[in-house]
């Protein structure tokens, strides 16, 4: 990984926002690095990026594979005031952003698995995890991403469900350093455009790259399974569940194709 080419790659609106870019060789997560580094007093946007992580962090609880070389691991710190914005559809919107990268990289019949899973042809490239730190003025959103790049078949096997990488997708292996400043120039673009208009310039778009859209699905929220057919995001990002005599907006769980009776 190479700082001078993240910054010569950077768009001139991300060089403007970031205000500090580190790499680091090895680190336990970049995602509990930003938070330490908030917890300190660090302020403003931020980009700190890994070339391996001892104890990468997924959603729910997993761990996420990050050996050296396998992939891309960065985060980006950004201070949120306090009004009434959903800051968790900005989950969607990073998993927009490095679905968009990865498009202009070449790749296509890409897809998005609710409420932060890139898949490639069913399989997970890429994913999201945001992690909140609460302040007195302010909130700072540490948006963790994590996209494969190319995993070893070994690596592979450790995982409990299909995935993919960037190499396989595209045939060669993209340089490391360029994904990732061309993933933080589409997320801060996009950021920007939340948090002038919130999630509705991007929920259609998130409708047409939604693999579930129209389908049966079981979501699990906490410790309930909601059975229902899938209609797609709402402008905020919550997913709107057709169930037998209603319809439901859920704004966080996980989703499960199917299983007819459960
Ligand atoms: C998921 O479960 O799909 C989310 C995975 C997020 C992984 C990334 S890798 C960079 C950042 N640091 C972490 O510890 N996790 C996120």
């Amino acid at each position: 990984m190479d700082k001078a080419v993240i910054w010569d790659t950077l768009s001139v609106d991300a060089r403007t926002h970031l205000v500090d870019i580190q790499v680091f060789g090895q680190i336990d997560s970049t995602n509990l690095e930003s938070l330490r580094q908030v917890k300190s007093g660090k302020r403003g946007t931020r980009l700190i990026v890994a070339e391996a992580q001892s104890d990468g962090r997924g959603r729910l609880g997993r761990s996420w594979m990050s050996p050296a070389g396998g992939g891309i691991y960065l985060s980006l710190i950004r201070s949120f005031g306090k009004d009434n914005k959903p800051i968790q559809s900005l989950s969607l919107v990073s998993a927009i952003s490095v679905l968009k990268v990865v498009e202009a990289l070449g790749g296509n019949s890409l897809q998005l698995k609710w409420p932060n899973d890139l898949l490639f042809q069913g399989q997970k490239l890429a994913g999201v995890l945001l992690e909140l730190h609460v302040g007195i003025a302010a909130n700072d959103l540490v948006f963790g991403i994590g996209l494969n790049l190319s995993l070893s078949d070994e690596d592979k096997s450790f995982i409990d469900r299909p995935i993919t990488d960037l190499r396989s997708i595209l045939g060669q292996r993209p340089d490391d350093s360029i994904v990732v400043a061309k993933i933080v120039n589409v997320l801060i673009e996009n950021i920007l455009i939340f948090e002038n208009q919130g999630f509705r310039p991007f929920s259609e778009i998130w409708n047409s790259y939604d693999c579930h859209i129209n389908q049966d699905i079981v979501i699990q929220v906490g410790n309930t399974r909601k059975v229902g057919k899938s209609l797609g995001v709402d402008e905020t990002g919550g997913l709107i569940l057709q169930m037998e005599d209603h319809r439901e907006l859920v704004t966080g769980g996980e989703i499960f194709s199917s299983l007819g009776k459960i």
